[in-house]
């Protein structure tokens, strides 16, 4: 006990001070200015902050959902807030042909991509799990597939930018999650995936950065409605998230962890997840895996 007083908490809140000291020194909203922005399930809740708040940055800002009366409602206020431009294309994200076309479409119109921003979900009940395979799979292909779809798609466009790929997960991608089961799955494949991407794209000196967002309870209406049950806190607010999920983005900043508490940011950073990360990486024969 002592131990940890004199010693291990002193040396985490030096730690975390130098973090947060970091992470919030040097953004200022100029660098979203004249930047083109893609932003997934942006009909409303997180999304639609995040494009105001773009909008207000003076980025070309292009939203899409499936609710096309929203989409027009908030690309006409984005104008109003500043926005370079304001587009939106209004499909779903459970046909990856849509997906795909989607971000070559933005590319075309935006004349080029800096930063996607991956966020939409669909529609998830909170109850035990109790054998529903077709929504395992819907939730996949929504949360996850559609995902990989669209940065394959903006890869090129990235290069050229040296731009980023921002990821908004969850908690429920990092720790297990009772009575969300098949979300919660679909935010771990995330990490997965994005933070292999992310390796890969080091030792292949690719320069677009992959900022994964792991998020707790936000009062957006949908989660709101979802947990009320559940928690009995009204969440961290959705406009803060949504600006925490740019700078993040803009700073080329690995993880976010964003929550009403300080806990998962101290708990969940796994430095041993680090630390077996860079030695597995050691025993890779990089020239082969460059080559291949
Ligand atoms: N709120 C929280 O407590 C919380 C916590 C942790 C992580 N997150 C993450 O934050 C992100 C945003 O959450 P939120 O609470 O802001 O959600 P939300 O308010 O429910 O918004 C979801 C968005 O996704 C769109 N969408 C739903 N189904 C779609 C489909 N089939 N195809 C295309 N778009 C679709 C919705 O628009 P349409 O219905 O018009 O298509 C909407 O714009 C998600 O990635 C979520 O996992 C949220
Ligand atoms: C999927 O999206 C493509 C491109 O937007 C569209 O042509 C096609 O009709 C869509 N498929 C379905 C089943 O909606
Ligand atoms: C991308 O980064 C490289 C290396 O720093 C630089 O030479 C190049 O000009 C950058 N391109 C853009 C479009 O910013
Ligand atoms: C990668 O791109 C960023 C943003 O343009 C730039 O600041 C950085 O210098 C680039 N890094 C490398 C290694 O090219």
């Amino acid at each position: 006990m002592a131990l940890m007083k004199n010693y291990l908490l002193p040396i985490l809140g030096i730690f975390l001070a130098c973090y947060y000291y970091s992470a919030n020194e040097e953004f200022r909203p100029e660098l979203l200015q004249g930047k083109k922005v893609i932003v997934t399930g942006a009909s409303k809740g997180i999304g639609k902050e995040i494009a105001y708040h773009l909008a207000k940055m003076g980025a070309h800002v292009m939203v899409t959902a499936r609710s096309e009366e929203a989409l027009k409602k908030i690309i006409s206020d984005c104008l109003e807030y500043g926005a370079a431009s304001a587009h939106y294309i209004a499909g779903s994200m459970e046909n990856m042909t849509f997906a795909e076309q989607f971000v070559a479409k933005a590319g075309k119109i935006m004349g080029g991509l800096d930063m996607l921003i991956l966020n939409h979900i669909t529609k998830t009940p909170v109850k035990l799990f109790t054998g529903d395979i077709p929504f395992v799979r819907k939730i996949m292909e929504v949360n996850y597939l559609s995902y990989v779809v669209m940065s394959v798609a903006a890869l090129p466009m990235l290069k050229k930018s040296n731009g980023s790929i921002v990821v908004v997960s969850s908690m429920a991608g990092k720790i297990a999650n009772p009575l969300l089961a098949p979300y919660s799955a679909s935010k771990f494949a995330l990490d997965g995936f994005f933070s292999s991407i992310r390796k890969e794209y080091s030792v292949t000196k690719v320069n677009v950065s992959i900022t994964l967002c792991v998020l707790g309870f936000i009062n957006t209406e949908t989660a709101k409605k979802a947990v009320s049950k559940v928690f009995k806190h009204e969440g961290a607010p959705k406009e803060d998230c949504a600006l925490e999920i740019i700078k993040a983005g803009a700073l080329r900043q690995e993880e976010l962890y964003y929550d009403r508490s300080i806990l998962p940011s101290l708990l969940l950073r796994n430095p041993g997840r680090s630390i077996m990360e860079f030695l597995f990486l050691r025993t890779f024969n990089v020239e082969k895996l460059i080559s291949n």
